[in-house]
């Protein structure tokens, strides 16, 4: 690789889960403390950090896709952009990237990109470099502060899984679990409101498994956390993912009935509807014991939100399990959902396990499987209907004077207002849509 200037302009581009987005927005801060500005939309950056992830075989596959558009693009315009590869796919195929696109200078994985900018100083010189490390936390703390935050933020919390569940890359690009220390999270949750905050979505990969010392030194979980976050004037709204069934204690449960500032949503994976195959997924509960946990949600906060993530066409997984997937999900009434076809992934067991379900038997049961769930989430925003509630507004729509904001249930809600980005405005909710609702402003209530 050839020596080249220093470069002024960057973009990050990110995939995958909100983790992904956390760490995508800190990369970004870690170059615009060097110097270097984001690129104005529509033009070609001197610097593209392709944040990737591995959860899936598609997802994985676009890294190299995005790689050889950005060579030909950079050719085209006389100068090709410095390529750093980020993310899951860095973690879990890092040489071979490397190997197989020579226009990547720079591979750095999720516990390692705090290093970033020491390799951008090295790629520069014309070094190729690849940081896969996994030292826990050191990263927070080598990370600049951070100075500007959207109405919604996020906070990870949490990082890592130990559960192997036997279909998911995670465990391995991601490490074990680590939580963050409870005062490194009190201080960051009062930088992100001092910046703009009005909302915080605490992250993990399993983030019901967080634990800590509180300021006088007593062990709290996720609840304890959230209980003390309430307290930070400015801070409006709380919200957490993603949650293991496993990990939800009485507390957590307790939270949510007693803490005004924990919104009404709740995202619990469940899977798959049948115990052989949670089983064999390695998820350590049943459909029972899941809708027995939904259950004593419902009763601490009874308008909770429910939304789920669906794995169809798990190795061995008949026509039979399949509709017991679709009744777990007739049974609960999920206000959203996420689901996905069964991907092998290498290194994990469920990738070589027999009775890998052909193709088009998923994408029949996948069709079937969000035709129920695309049913429940309209069904969920109607009932909304007529409701007050307060949505946070994020952003412009596309009409002058239109807003796009989210109200408690996270549901979008479109409205027309004399209001600005940060603002909670007070609406009444109209006709509904399946992924968005209207709503009528009743009162700004400036934050
Ligand atoms: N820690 C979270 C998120 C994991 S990844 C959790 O446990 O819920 C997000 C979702 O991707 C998973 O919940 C699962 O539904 C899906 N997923 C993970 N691995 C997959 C695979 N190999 N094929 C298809 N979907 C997968
Ligand atoms: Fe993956 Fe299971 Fe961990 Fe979620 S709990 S990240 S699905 S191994
Ligand atoms: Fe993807 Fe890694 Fe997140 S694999 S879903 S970016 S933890």
């Amino acid at each position: 690789m050839k020596q080249t200037t220093a470069p002024r302009t960057f973009r990050v581009k990110s995939f995958g889960c909100q983790m992904n987005v956390y760490d995508g927005e800190r990369m970004g801060e870690m170059l615009s403390a060097r110097g270097i500005v984001p690129a104005p939309e529509g033009e070609e950056a001197d610097l593209v950090v392709l944040n990737t992830c591995h959860i899936r075989e598609k997802a994985a596959e676009k890294v190299y896709s995005d790689i050889g558009r950005l060579t030909k693009a950079g050719r085209a315009a006389g100068k090709e952009p410095l390529i750093a590869v980020a993310g899951c796919v860095a973690q879990a195929e890092g040489e071979e990237i490397m190997a197989r696109s020579p226009a990547v200078s720079m591979v750095v994985g999720p516990q390692a990109y705090h290093r970033l900018p020491e390799m951008l100083d090295r790629a520069v010189q014309g070094e190729r470099a690849t940081d896969t490390d996994m030292p826990a936390i050191a990263k927070f703390a080598a990370l600049p502060e951070r100075r500007t935050s959207p109405p919604a933020a996020f906070l990870t919390v949490q990082e890592g899984c130990d559960k192997f569940c036997t279909y998911c890359v995670v465990p391995y690009t991601r490490g074990a679990e680590i939580s963050r220390p409870y005062s490194d999270l009190v201080t960051e949750a009062h930088k992100l409101v001092d910046g703009g905050a009005k909302e915080i979505t605490l992250l993990g990969q399993n983030v019901s498994a967080w634990s800590g010392e509180d300021a006088k030194g007593r062990a709290v979980g996720l609840a304890g956390l959230i209980r003390d976050l309430a307290e930070i004037d400015g801070l409006a709204r709380i919200r957490y993912t993603t949650s293991h069934p496993a990990d939800m204690d009485d507390d957590l449960i307790a939270a949510h009935g007693e803490i005004d500032k924990l919104m009404p949503f709740l995202h619990l994976p469940v899977q798959a509807g049948s115990d052989r195959v949670l089983k064999a997924m390695n998820r350590s509960h049943t459909a029972e014991s899941y809708l027995k946990l939904l259950d004593r949600f419902r009763a601490a906060r009874p308008d909770l939100a429910l939304s789920g993530d669906f794995i169809v066409g798990f190795p061995g997984e008949t026509e039979a399990e399949f509709e017991e997937t679709v009744a777990l999900v007739d049974a609960v009434g999920y206000a959203q959902a996420f689901s996905f076809k069964y991907s092998p992934r290498p290194g994990t067991p469920a990738a070589t396990m027999d009775g890998q379900v052909a193709k088009e038997v998923m994408d029949d049961r996948l069709q079937r499987l969000q035709s129920a769930l695309n049913r429940d989430q309209l069904a969920f925003n109607r009932a909304r209907s007529g409701q007050r509630c307060q949505v946070l507004v994020e952003r412009r729509g596309k009409r002058a004077g239109q807003w796009l904001g989210k109200s408690p249930w996270l549901q979008s809600v479109w409205f027309e207002a004399d209001c600005q980005i940060g603002d909670l405005v007070e609406v009444e909710l109209g006709e509904a849509g399946p992924n968005s609702l209207e709503g009528r402003v009743l009162a700004p209530a400036r934050a």
